[in-house]
């Protein structure tokens, strides 16, 4: 059959390396794609959003699935006009893809079916926002409702950076229209676990944990970033965690979306926080996770293709998913100044090291093709991936293949997974 995967990042390289090993798979293209998706993909140059020409295209190369990898595209309705023009597309649809489309919805759906979260209030005037934060207990967290390239979150230690931080996102509109309306919560404070899952509408499959590291610095400081680094397992997520989350926030989501008639097929990526309390969500989102994809496919037994046409199909409960029992640690490789400000065009060295078949995953997010060779094109540029028998090897693995690649302002973080040295 022939694939389409639609997106351009490490997540969409991660999920094409999962596609290619599939046996019912003779021809993949991506749209927009990048350097390293080229080497199993034909890339072509239509931009994610561009539905119109991504359904043209699928419908003129008979395209039997379409990967929708990314959240614009998904909370815009992609999926819906694959579907209007007679074509097979895996992802929610747009009325389910809300449930990471509006921070508003999703919290709104939580405290109505019991889903467990941190508590908050919706406003969608900045005058009721500052006159509910002169009562508030802090630090508090502001959300932006809508998609903000994960950097709409606030968090407030006074009221002073607060009523600033309210200004910024609804008046001065620092993150678009995410601001119109926006979330008040409460500040949690725990381990961070992500769980990305399979769902057909009423069945869902989990797969294995991971936890990403989000500020650009170690110690977990600096600017929030996509992600500077993943592992996987979290080895904070017991089983005693996942029976929790299993009763109380899984399935009872699945559920809550039907129920609302908002049926979700696709992934759904749940950001969950341990807290004293137990688990609660942190956010939903409606795709895989970047670079949580990175560590966690690699390690997929299933073929990719089986179960998201279960997923479409309403058949997931035939599927028995199964993953590795080792682990993985990915590095982000990014160009130095990334989130804020950064230079690109870098000739990258070393490209050539990797060998999945020993556990060694190069996954490029912002590279292209150049005259002089595969150049930098973003602030996040690669994602290592390397496994080990377990966290400890994995994550010295993945430092040592960190150091095969070079490029002029080349930039990682020295900690990721080190909190497993904890355990
Ligand atoms: P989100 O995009 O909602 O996942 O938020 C991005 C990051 O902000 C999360 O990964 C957390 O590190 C942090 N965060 C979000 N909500 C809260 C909260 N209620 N309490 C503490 N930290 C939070
Ligand atoms: N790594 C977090 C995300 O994909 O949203």
């Amino acid at each position: 059959m022939k694939v389409l995967i639609v997106g351009s990042g490490g997540r969409e390289h991660a999920i094409a390396a999962s596609v290619a090993k599939s046996t019912k798979v003779d021809k993949i293209y991506c749209a927009p794609g990048n350097a390293g998706i080229g080497e199993l993909a034909e890339c072509v140059p239509i931009g994610a959003m561009e539905f119109d020409k991504i359904v043209m295209f699928a419908k003129e190369k008979k395209i039997d699935l379409t990967i929708v990898g990314m959240d614009d595209p998904l909370v815009g309705g992609l999926v819906d006009e694959l579907e209007a023009a007679g074509l097979q597309a895996f992802g929610p649809r747009k009325n389910a893809a809300i449930l990471e489309g509006s921070k508003a919805f999703s919290k709104d759906l939580m405290k109505k079916y019991n889903i467990p979260t941190a508590a908050y209030e919706n406003f969608d005037h900045a005058e009721a926002a500052e006159a509910y934060l002169e009562t508030a207990k802090f630090p508090v967290v502001l959300k932006a409702d809508g998609l903000a390239l994960g950097k709409g979150v606030l968090i407030c230690k006074d009221l002073p950076e607060a009523k600033e931080g309210v200004k910024s996102i609804m008046l001065d509109k620092k993150f678009g229209s995410a601001g119109n309306q926006m979330v008040i919560e409460e500040f949690m404070t725990g381990r961070e676990v992500s769980v990305l899952s399979f769902v057909d509408g009423k069945t869902i499959k989990t797969m294995t944990s991971a936890q990403d590291h989000k500020r650009a610095l170690d110690g977990d400081q600096g600017p929030n970033t996509g992600g500077m680094g993943t592992f996987s397992p979290s080895p904070f997520y017991t089983q005693e965690v996942d029976a929790f989350c299993r009763k109380h926030i899984y399935q009872p989501t699945v559920d809550a979306m039907a129920a609302e008639g908002r049926e979700f097929k696709g992934i759904i990526f749940f950001g969950l926080m341990l807290t004293e309390d137990g688990p609660k969500v942190l956010e939903y989102n409606a795709r895989f996770g970047d670079p949580e994809a990175q560590v966690v496919l690699p390690r997929m037994k299933n073929d990719m293709i089986e179960v998201m046409q279960a997923c479409i199909d309403g058949k997931l409960d035939e599927i028995d998913l199964q993953f590795e029992d080792n682990a993985a640690v990915c590095v982000v490789l990014a160009s130095e100044g990334y989130p804020v400000s950064y230079e690109k065009g870098y000739v990258i060295h070393g490209l050539d090291r990797f060998d999945e078949k020993e556990g060694y995953y190069c996954f490029h997010a912002g590279t292209k093709r150049a005259e002089e060779g595969i150049v930098t094109n973003g602030g996040r540029v690669l994602g290592i991936t390397a496994k080990g028998r377990d966290l400890k090897e994995a994550r010295a693995n993945a430092y040592e293949a960190a150091e095969w690649v070079t490029f002029e302002n080349k930039y990682m973080r020295h900690d990721i997974g080190k909190a497993i040295e904890e355990v």
